[in-house]
């Protein structure tokens, strides 16, 4: 059966059961096509998401042997506060995996959320660009996302004027339903450059939002994440998959 008649294979759709599950493999992934970044191109952009998902994913993945220093560490979005607030996803990050690591702080790009968004997405472009002057966007080589239960992806979420984002903007500054409110985001265009998205996605409560994914629902913003040339792995546990969508 073709991909477009199977949508899980067209998502390279992965089920694992439970959150222990999807934490290990998620890590996996990322570390594999880490790996391959560090040995083709001597470096590897690292797009980390948000959110709760990950802090497991990010705690087993210190437990992968890698060349560390080789990695730089940018955000897919991050909500507009201190890095010490308890939502930050610099602070969530810090904890799980770069601090247990000992990443050099020259590796980590934050965000600065001391500006109001619209300069902090303008800012972080710049950090984008610097990072990979010659391509355009710049491409990362992986990016982690989480999906919500409404399907918004980063911090795209349905229905935003940020999914209408110009072509010459790589972040851009948004406005969640939920709080904090204030967030910055890559854009679609700087996901669909990248040249590894994983998707990790778990719980009953995003099973709606998976299987309008999955059916290509254009108001679900993580349907659109498909990069141009790169791979799309999605890997969700049991939870969050309803079986008929998937086959
Ligand atoms: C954020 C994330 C966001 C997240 C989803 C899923 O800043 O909130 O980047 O896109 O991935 O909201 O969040 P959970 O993993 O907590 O379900």
């Amino acid at each position: 059966m073709d991909d477009a008649l199977n949508p899980a294979a067209a998502h390279n759709l992965e089920l694992v059961r439970g959150t222990t599950a999807l934490a290990r493999r998620g890590a996996e992934i990322l570390s594999d096509h880490l790996w391959n970044a560090i040995e083709r191109r001597g470096r590897a952009l690292f797009a980390l998401a948000g959110g709760s998902t990950p802090r497991a994913t990010y705690t087993a993945l210190t437990a992968h042997e890698l060349p560390w220093p080789f990695v730089d560490f940018v955000w897919g979005d991050e909500r507009m506060v201190d890095d010490e607030d308890p939502a930050s996803n610099v602070r969530m990050a810090r904890e799980t995996l770069l601090e247990p690591l000992g990443i050099e702080g020259s590796r980590i790009h934050a965000p600065r959320t001391d500006l109001r968004p619209e300069e902090a997405a303008l800012e972080y472009e710049k950090v984008l660009r610097a990072l990979d002057p010659r391509s355009h966007p710049p491409r990362l080589d992986v990016v982690l996302l989480g999906m919500g239960p409404d399907g918004h992806t980063a911090s795209l979420f349905p229905g935003g004027p940020e999914l209408e984002a110009p072509p010459s903007r790589l972040m851009i500054d948004s406005i969640s339903p939920f709080e904090p409110r204030e967030r910055i985001s890559l854009t679609l265009r700087m996901l669909i450059a990248a040249r590894h998205v994983v998707f990790l996605v778990g719980g009953a409560d995003k099973r709606d939002a998976v299987s309008r994914v999955l059916a290509g629902d254009p108001t679900i913003p993580a349907t659109h994440v498909v990069p141009v040339d790169g791979t799309l792995q999605w890997v969700v546990d049991r939870d969050a998959l309803d079986e008929e969508s998937s086959r």
